[in-house]
């Protein structure tokens, strides 16, 4: 019996476990092949961030966010390697939860199932709400109209109007809402329809399949082919390329209207929609030759799904200027409408294809929430009810209601943005300890026909790469020191931040400066931190002589995590908190590894 936090379960022990049916093992045929692999990446990647969430990132950013896809893809395909290097080293279901079980020891395990069930139910949520602006959407195409307060959420309301939004729809949404007690009601009811009628669906056990949707993958392809090319053609033949150089709040016209930091206020969104790719590797047991085929269709299913996102961002920022995103929820089907290129066939396809295809996302998630839970439960960190399955359904049942509250009940409390933030934020530390978690499993001699990750020596490359940095950086940008170590907002950015505002309500422009003034404080600091923690990083890639790719990866996920708020991290330390204490009251005590 062990009594450390960080007893660590043996690689030879999950592998046997993998094996026996109880651990889902055993039965399951290895069928996959590389193309249904990559099929499946797609499937899993490509929703509501490219159907949705796109939206937001490019009303913050611009055209410019085209090189934030580029960066997290490269940040994901660094993680994709070492998620390949553990699934390759442990081919059994369980994700990055099992991985950090063998590398970290249990107490990160733990925390990380508990991040997961960010990625994977508050995920969902996202989806959800995304869902509902495309069917609201179609709705209307076919003249029925929800009443705005019933297809929004209060809290996106709410900060719209703090903020001094003089968007119609919002003020409609608040206006006309029956007050009860004084509260407003305004809840997303398609949101919480669609979650019930999922948990319906998975707890009677549809017939489910991992290896799914090639079907709906294509439909997804065709549809963002159409938008790419009818989008495309009418950007260039209505002579519209000037969006892709839009003038800022100040006038100034750029590919970055927002600067750099605009596109990096564009992490969360950009992120999501890359989010999914790692369920590749649960597929490890399924797939003909996981050791050769798994990196190669989290690869090939990255490359695809970012050559899409850029052709799409171009599209969209060509076909309507990037100011006129402020709360679209479905831009894909909007480009389409009156206003914009006006092509009402395509606002019809896009919106009904849009819905199908989130509908098959929420799906894979919330299937995919009750089976980590059923693999904690088995080692002892969650009640023994989280393994229950239904005599009949052969379903967890107990777990898949509790996803569909832990899913349905933020719906009346959250906003798309903190759901999408807290998503993003969570994923990121997950990926960022599988990539942790490669440089401390033990190196190992090659076996054929395995897959490694191409050891590079950190040792020297990763400090140079380091200074480099630092230095192409003072070098190309003389003022990057001076801005991330000024900790109070410069006159260009406090009138930035108010420009555009009602100049005779002094609260919603104070609102705003505040809110600025803590986002660059929180960046700032975030990047500090950051670049110290590369310093440390290197002192032991020098000693250790690290493998470069999982240092890569570590870097540049931990990079993007310097975007995030600080609400947005007070939100994951409190998660974490509470994961800590369920953790060390229940887990710790009771888990296998303890008797
Ligand atoms: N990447 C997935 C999506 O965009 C989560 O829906």
């Amino acid at each position: 019996m062990s009594n450390s936090l960080f007893r660590t379960k043996k690689i030879s022990n999950i592998l046997a476990e993998g094996s026996d049916d109880t651990h889902g093992g055993g039965g399951l045929k290895r069928v996959l092949t590389l193309k249904d692999l990559t099929f499946f990446g797609i499937a899993a990647i490509l929703g509501a961030g490219s159907f949705s969430s796109l939206g937001g990132a490019v009303f913050h950013g611009g055209p410019g966010v085209v090189i934030l896809f580029v960066i997290t893809a490269i940040a994901c395909a660094f993680t994709a390697f070492c998620y390949s290097e553990f699934a390759s080293r442990i081919p059994v279901a369980g994700s990055a939860y099992t991985y950090a079980y063998a590398s970290f020891g249990e107490l990160f395990a733990w925390m990380i199932g508990w991040a997961l069930i960010m990625e994977y139910s508050i995920g969902n949520i996202y989806v959800a709400y995304s869902w509902s602006d495309y069917f609201t959407s179609f709705l209307q195409k076919i003249n029925i109209h929800l009443p705005e307060y019933l297809s929004t959420s209060y809290m996106e309301v709410k900060h719209a109007l703090n903020a001094g939004s003089t968007n119609a729809d919002v003020h409609e949404a608040w206006n006309k809402a029956p007050i009860i007690g004084g509260l407003h009601i305004i809840f997303d009811l398609p949101a919480i329809v669609i979650n019930l009628l999922i948990t319906a669906l998975v707890y009677r056990g549809i017939k489910e399949s991992r290896n799914f949707s090639n079907v709906m993958v294509i439909l997804k392809m065709i549809v963002v082919a159409l938008v790419i090319l009818v989008g495309g053609f009418l950007v260039f033949s209505n002579g519209l390329t000037g969006n892709w150089t839009p003038a800022n709040d100040l006038g100034v016209r750029s590919f970055m209207p927002n600067g750099f930091s605009g596109v990096m206020a564009a992490v969360s969104g950009v992120f999501f929609a890359y989010i999914g790719f790692d369920a590749v590797s649960v597929l490890a047991e399924e797939s003909k030759n996981p050791q050769r085929d798994l990196p190669r269709g989290m690869i090939l299913s990255l490359v695809i799904c970012t050559i899409v996102y850029i052709l799409l961002t171009l599209v969209l920022t060509g076909a309507v200027n990037y100011h006129g995103f402020e709360g679209v929820g479905d831009p894909l089907a909007f480009i389409f409408e009156k206003q914009n290129l006006n092509v009402g066939w395509m606002q019809f396809f896009v919106a009904i294809a849009a819905v199908v295809a989130m509908t098959s996302v929420l799906l894979v998630f919330q299937m995919g929430q009750p089976r980590i839970w059923l693999s904690m439960s088995r080692d002892g960190l969650l009640p023994p009810v989280f393994q229950k399955i239904h005599p009949k359904y052969r379903t967890p049942s107990f777990s898949t209601i509790v996803t569909g509250f832990v899913v349905g009940v933020p719906i009346f409390f959250t906003d798309k943005t903190f759901v999408l933030d807290f998503t993003s934020i969570a994923t990121l530390f997950a990926f960022v300890l599988v990539c942790g978690g490669v440089l401390l499993i033990p190196r190992r001699e090659k076996e054929a026909g395995k897959f490694h990750i191409p050891f590079i020596n950190g040792q020297f490359i990763f400090p140079l790469i380091i200074i480099g940095s630092l230095l192409l950086l003072y070098l190309f940008n003389h003022n990057y020191f001076n801005e991330i170590s000024t900790f109070h907002l410069t006159d260009a950015e406090a009138k930035a931040a108010v420009a555009g505002l009602d100049i005779s309500k002094p609260a919603i422009l104070q609102n705003n400066l505040d809110a600025a003034l803590t986002a660059k404080q929180t960046l700032n600091a975030s990047t500090i931190i950051f670049w110290i923690i590369c310093f440390f990083i290197s002192i032991l890639a020098f000693i250790k002589k690290y493998s470069l790719i999982p240092l890569l990866g570590l870097t540049t996920c931990m990079y993007l995590l310097t975007a995030m708020t600080s609400r947005n991290w007070a939100w994951f330390a409190s998660w974490l908190f509470i994961g800590l204490i369920i953790y060390l009251l229940y887990g710790y005590r009771n888990s296998k590894l303890a008797s």
